[in-house]
């Protein structure tokens, strides 16, 4: 069997930063700091920094203790939460994605304007979340056009996206805003790194046999991967390490595609390649 990794795959810009800047704010042995929120939708990586770098992570801004330091996760947090941490008096990083940013200051700048903002995304996301409270005007958050439907919209709209949706959903929410609305500003806040891992696992599964995505099962980018896996190669699967591989899955394939989420760390995606080769020489020589 060939095992084939995707043309993109794994880390992204705004990840590998986020480590880079929580590894750095290490510093002396009885100093810790602590992420507010996961710092990325990765356990296992989460589990390394604690473990190496004795960074904890809380819940939110209530749990802070003694830390000296408080990293603001890649997905960001609220404005508010921002505003409390920064009367603490601690030390804050920020690590939020330049791309989760982005949209943040679009929601405010367009609410200022007196744009009602449409955020395409999850509502329970932290990234909806913390953009959601930059704006200053009522916020609409839909994952379908069908939920705009009963939504009373004013007469000037701005609609961005969460960094990790598909543009093609995202399109049909414009499209559906055009019909409806006189002025309609679209910003594209879906991020190149979601795209091209996207655009890879979809050249990868349409000819494999069978496709691994590596990923947190919480990781919304990770999930997509493995829809549009799925959607091309029916013997798709979702795995957070080696130990979830099953022999059975490799039976009589000839192609393998392995991709893995934006927050999924090199190490975890190593592991799951040298088991999968293992499985082979047991299941297919
Ligand atoms: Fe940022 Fe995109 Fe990664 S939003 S955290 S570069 S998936």
């Amino acid at each position: 069997m060939k095992i084939e990794l995707a043309k993109n795959y794994g880390f992204c810009f705004g990840v590998k930063r986020a480590i880079k800047i929580a590894e750095n704010s290490a510093g002396s042995k009885d100093s810790t700091s602590a992420t507010i929120g996961e710092l990325i939708h990765n356990s296992l990586e989460i589990n390394r920094l604690k473990d190496n770098f004795r960074v904890k992570t809380l819940k939110n801004i209530n749990e802070l203790t003694d830390e000296k330091r408080a990293i603001i996760r890649t997905h960001g947090i609220t404005k508010g939460d921002l505003e409390r941490l920064k009367t603490t008096g601690i030390e804050v990083i920020d690590a939020t994605c330049p791309f989760v940013t982005k949209p943040q200051n679009i929601a405010e700048k367009m609410s200022n304007e007196g744009y009602e903002i449409v955020i395409f995304g999850d509502i329970n996301h932290p990234e909806v979340r913390g953009v959601m409270s930059y704006s200053t005007k009522p916020v609409h958050v839909v994952l379908s056009q069908e939920e705009l439907a009963g939504a009373k919209l004013p007469q000037k709209v701005a609609v961005i996206s969460q960094t990790t949706k598909k543009i093609e959903e995202f399109m049909t929410i414009v499209t559906h805003l055009m019909q409806r609305v006189k002025e309609v500003r679209v910003f594209n806040t879906i991020c190149n790194a979601t795209l091209e891992n996207q655009e890879a696992v979809r050249e990868l599964a349409s000819k494999a046999d069978v496709m691994v995505i590596i990923g947190g099962k919480n990781s919304s980018n990770t999930k997509q991967l493995y829809l549009i896996a799925k959607n091309l190669c029916k013997d798709s699967y979702l795995i957070e390490s080696q130990n979830e591989l099953n022999s059975e899955w490799f039976k009589d394939k000839k192609i393998c595609g392995v991709s893995a989420g934006a927050s999924t760390p090199e190490w975890v995606i190593q592991n799951v390649i040298k088991e999968l080769e293992n499985i082979d020489k047991i299941c297919n020589s």
